[in-house]
């Protein structure tokens, strides 16, 4: 049997395994992760209230419960964990699909101030990401910046929007239930640095906005106006003539009677964080006109908009894992068609999927067709790798041996039982444990 090693149990690795599987039936997957909980970003990204889209869990479910599948929590893979050297002396292949784990960086005076979070770490928290820390996001603010204007803007600005009614029947932590739930914010302004028709996020979950029962949209028709395209979006590619649609739609109307106004801003280039009182008070913007090749150029004037609170959504980045390739530049892990390269050559029984391959962009569908490249290439090697030097015996044996104390699918099991058990202490339905010690006790209570 070829024994493989696959690293991280996104969509990617999930993907991953079940392509392997389903493709060769010599094949053992190992599914490692260094959470206690399976899924990735389905689990810890999704927002909470698309339940239809975090249901994909159970898809990916049914590749972690196959025969030949073993999912292995609680495993780090790298230096504070198992080297990835010794990865590669225990398995024929090892496939990275660690994802992008850290924010993009804005590189503006005032971005660390208290009150500016990257949407990264506002996400883990209302997620229950359990190494989230809870600083106190919304508390104290009443106008809140969104700066990017990408589907993740777009989720964690509906996020500030929800009321409590909306929220509880998620499975978010009960703290930042009760935290979301007491916010003051009133005002969120989301914003993006080029026009209307360059907006990254999808039009469905634009129009979610414009559908949320306490909150209204509001358009600037000026700001419209000076994008081009929006004169006549007829001659725009699909996507962006609908979003350009829907925000046509929402152009000067006059704002209802609701809790809470989303202003979607364009045009506006973030040049600094304003202090006030040691936190940040105020995001300051240059207004940015079209150069007529796609992007903009500033104009010098500017402009400042109140914020408490401030959300970085200016994308994923990947991070390095040690003992493999990165390409700093793209936060990537070098590769030829999913076989990583190493100063150029492909290294042998080394393969990579998901956002660490091709960078954070794409959504949970598009990961099926990059794993399932990899694992063309992978399959291609395999008589190689048949013949490549391991270990032998299960890799699972040598990984206790060397002090790792995964969570297997039974502890796994058991987080999900507690998770339920937890909701209907708290008259909610799932609600989900927010932090290791939680987790890893849940974890221990399933049978050997
Ligand atoms: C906030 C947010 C919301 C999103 N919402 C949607 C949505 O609604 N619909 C949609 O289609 N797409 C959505 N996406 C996109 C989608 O989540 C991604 O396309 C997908 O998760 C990428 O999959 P991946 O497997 O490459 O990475 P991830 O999902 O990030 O999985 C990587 C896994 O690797 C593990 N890992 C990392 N480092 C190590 C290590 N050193 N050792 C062991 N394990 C490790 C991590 O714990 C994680 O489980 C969203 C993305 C974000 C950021
Ligand atoms: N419901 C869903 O399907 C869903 C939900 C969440 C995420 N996702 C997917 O996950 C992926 C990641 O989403 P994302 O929102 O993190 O990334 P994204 O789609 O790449 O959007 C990033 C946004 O940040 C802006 N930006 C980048 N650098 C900036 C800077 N220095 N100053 C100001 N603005 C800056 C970008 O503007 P420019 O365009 O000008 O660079 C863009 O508006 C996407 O593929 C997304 O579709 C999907």
């Amino acid at each position: 049997m070829l024994r493989v090693a696959v690293v991280g149990s996104g969509p990617s690795g999930c993907y991953t395994a079940q392509c392997l599987v389903q493709q060769d039936p010599g094949v053992l997957v190992d599914v490692l992760d260094r959470l206690p909980c399976p899924y990735g970003l389905v689990r810890y990204g999704v927002a909470p209230d698309h339940e239809k889209i975090k249901s994909l869990q159970n898809t990916l479910r049914t590749v972690l419960e196959h025969e030949r599948v073993r999912f292995l929590g609680g495993i780090q893979v790298g230096s504070a964990g198992v080297p990835a050297g010794r990865l590669r002396r225990l398995y024929h292949a090892v496939v990275y699909c660690v994802g992008a784990a850290t924010d993009r960086r804005l590189g503006i005076p005032g971005e660390d101030l208290p009150g500016s979070w990257s949407a990264t770490e506002f996400v883990s928290w209302y997620s229950a990401h359990p190494d989230a820390v809870d600083d106190g996001f919304v508390r104290a603010a009443r106008s809140a910046v969104v700066i990017g204007v990408g589907n993740v803007a777009v989720d964690v600005t509906r996020m500030l929007a929800r009321g409590a009614a909306e929220l509880s029947p998620t499975d978010m932590p009960q703290a930042a239930l009760t935290a979301l739930s007491a916010s003051r914010v009133t005002g969120i302004h989301m914003v993006g640095r080029r026009g209307p028709s360059q907006a990254r996020f999808t039009t469905k979950e634009l129009r979610e906005l414009g559908a949320l029962p306490d909150a209204c949209v509001l358009v600037d028709p000026a700001e419209l106006a000076l994008d081009p395209a929006c004169a006549d979006p007829a001659g725009l590619p699909a996507a962006q003539r609908r979003n350009v649609e829907a925000l046509r739609g929402w152009a000067g109307a006059p704002p209802r009677e609701t809790s809470r106004l989303i202003r979607l801003r364009f045009f506006l280039r973030p040049v600094e964080l304003l202090a006030d009182g040691g936190r940040v008070g105020a995001v300051r913007f240059e207004r940015t006109v079209p150069d007529g090749r796609g992007g903009v150029t500033g104009t010098g004037r500017y402009e400042d908009v109140e914020a408490q609170l401030v959300l970085r959504s200016v994308g994923y980045r990947g991070v390095p894992l040690e003992g493999v390739p990165f390409d700093a530049a793209s936060g990537t892990v070098p590769h030829l068609a999913g076989r990583v390269l190493r100063e150029g050559a492909v290294a042998p029984g080394e393969y990579v999927a998901g956002w660490i391959k091709r960078g954070p962009t794409g959504v949970i569908g598009t990961n099926r067709p990059c794993a399932k490249e990899t694992v063309v290439s992978l399959l291609e090697d395999a008589p190689a790798l048949a013949h490549r030097e391991v270990a032998a015996g299960d890799p699972l044996a040598a990984l206790r041996a060397g002090g790792a104390e995964p969570v297997e699918w039974a502890g796994w099991r058991a987080i999900e039982r507690a998770e339920t058990e937890l909701g209907a202490s708290l008259g909610r339905t799932v609600v989900k444990l927010p932090d290791w010690e939680s987790l890893l006790a849940a974890a221990r209570t399933a049978a050997p």
